[in-house]
């Protein structure tokens, strides 16, 4: 991308305006009159524009589950050419059959750099998941790397939502209901089915894109914690209705059971001039996340880190969750304090956006992640339990790291290309071996 590509983009993100709040009911019109007032399909919508709704779930879900939006646009979706197959690159699907799960636990360095233009397509690369796409149950954890904008090229995802995670460089996410801006330390979510195109803002980006085929995600129950905390409704923005009107070749790739799938409309879909629903992309600050945390001893498991949840039809027992290990005290007192030993019968993906993670002093690196399968054991590193065990146990302040774990409720399937990658490091055990015995009976 060109340097002047890059500063329009972030001229655009800078001005952007958005509508507040987690699973509200928004509604937005780019031209004033353009959305129906009292009817979503009037006989003839304003302003000559198509009515159409999009379906984030089946119309009969109970009502606080059921995601639709009403869309106001310049051509109906259904106007387009056949769509054929497309280059898969290295996008993989669930469910995921090139390897057997591993139980070992692994640790990868981030994504080599590409050596030519990638966009976000194309420089999508699946490390594993679980599930199956075409029954929209499990997951896929995906990086990618993207040096170059989608010129002229939109993606959608029918298999699931699409949680974006920036680890470096900031994206402009031209959406079908309006323009996002996600900065490392944000993260953004496309739904199912939603268009979006994806510039940059600096020179390249990277992060982690958490792929959902089940139940869209939402805020976890607070329980006894009250009204209030972890991530605060009020604080995930929607975007407000913005449009083209372009005329002229536009490839629109779709992600469809697994495959990629390829048409060239004669216009841009991304023509929404105004739309009202509660199925919409948004963004959110991850340092906006209240962590509360244990204020006498010891300290609870690190669901407390929950920002958002797909939950299973098996009540607590989530599809995937998205969890952030973000700055906070530790004030424990009697208290080991980085996170304990354990075996878990969840499967953890862990990513670092910034910074480092408390259970690691070294290895874990801003765009690398782990692997700890279900029931593996691990947590601190040698060198961090020698030093927790001894350290004077003041009130200490967790300052700058910001580290995230998509933790899943099945085990995780690498893909052919993550097991035999250059960057896997090897004798990831080691960080565990020099434990020392110190039983003294
Ligand atoms: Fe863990």
């Amino acid at each position: 991308m060109t340097a002047t590509g890059n500063e329009q983009a972030r001229k655009t993100a800078e001005g952007l305006s958005y509508s507040s709040g987690f699973g509200n009911e928004h509604s937005s019109e780019a031209v004033i009159g353009a959305l129906p007032v009292g009817r979503n399909s009037p006989q003839l919508a304003p302003l000559g524009l198509y009515a159409e709704q999009l379906s984030g779930t089946a119309f009969t879900e109970p009502r606080h589950h059921n995601r639709r939006s009403w869309l106001y646009r310049i051509r109906p979706s259904a106007a387009h050419p056949p769509f054929v197959r497309a280059e898969q690159g290295a996008i993989r699907s669930a469910p995921f059959t090139e390897c057997v799960p591993d139980p070992n636990r692994l640790r990868w360095n981030p994504l080599p750099e590409p050596t030519g233009p990638v966009d976000f397509l194309d420089g999508l690369w699946t490390l594993g998941g679980n599930g199956d796409a075409t029954q929209r149950t499990g997951m896929a954890v995906h990086l990618y790397y993207a040096n170059s904008p989608m010129n002229r090229r939109v993606f959608s995802d029918a298999d699931g939502e699409l949680l974006i995670v920036p680890e470096r460089g900031g994206l402009l996410l031209r959406t079908e209901l309006g323009l996002l801006r996600a900065r490392p330390g944000h993260i953004a979510l496309i739904p199912r089915g939603i268009r979006f195109r994806v510039e940059l803002l600096d020179a390249d980006a990277r992060g982690y894109v958490c792929e959902n085929y089940g139940q869209p995600f939402q805020l976890p129950d607070l329980g006894p914690i009250g009204a209030n905390g972890l991530a605060n409704a009020r604080d995930f923005l929607a975007p407000v209705a913005a449009y083209e009107d372009i005329e002229g070749p536009c490839e629109v790739v779709n992600k469809f059971c697994g495959n990629l799938w390829q048409a060239t409309y004669d216009h841009s879909p991304l023509d929404v001039v105004a739309w009202h629903g509660n199925h919409v992309p948004y963004v959110y600050d991850l340092h906006r996340f209240n962590v509360i945390g244990s204020i006498s001893y010891d300290h609870p498991d690190p669901s407390i880190f929950t920002v958002l949840t797909s939950p299973s039809d098996t009540p607590g027992l989530a599809g995937v969750d998205f969890v952030v290990f973000a700055p906070r005290w530790l004030v424990g007192e009697d208290t080991f304090r980085p996170p304990y030993f354990h075996r878990n019968v969840m499967t953890e993906y862990m990513g670092l956006i910034e910074g480092a993670y408390d259970a690691k002093a070294e290895g874990f690196l801003p765009g690398g992640g782990s692997l700890h399968n279900m029931m593996s054991a691990h947590g601190p590193d040698r060198e961090t339990f020698d030093k927790a065990s001894a350290a004077e146990l003041r009130p200490q302040k967790i300052e700058d790291g910001l580290a995230f774990m998509f933790e899943t409720r099945w085990p995780l399937t690498l893909t052919a290309q993550a097991r035999d990658a250059g960057h896997l490091q090897r004798g990831y055990d080691d960080v565990w071996q020099g434990l020392q015995r110190h039983f003294r009976p």
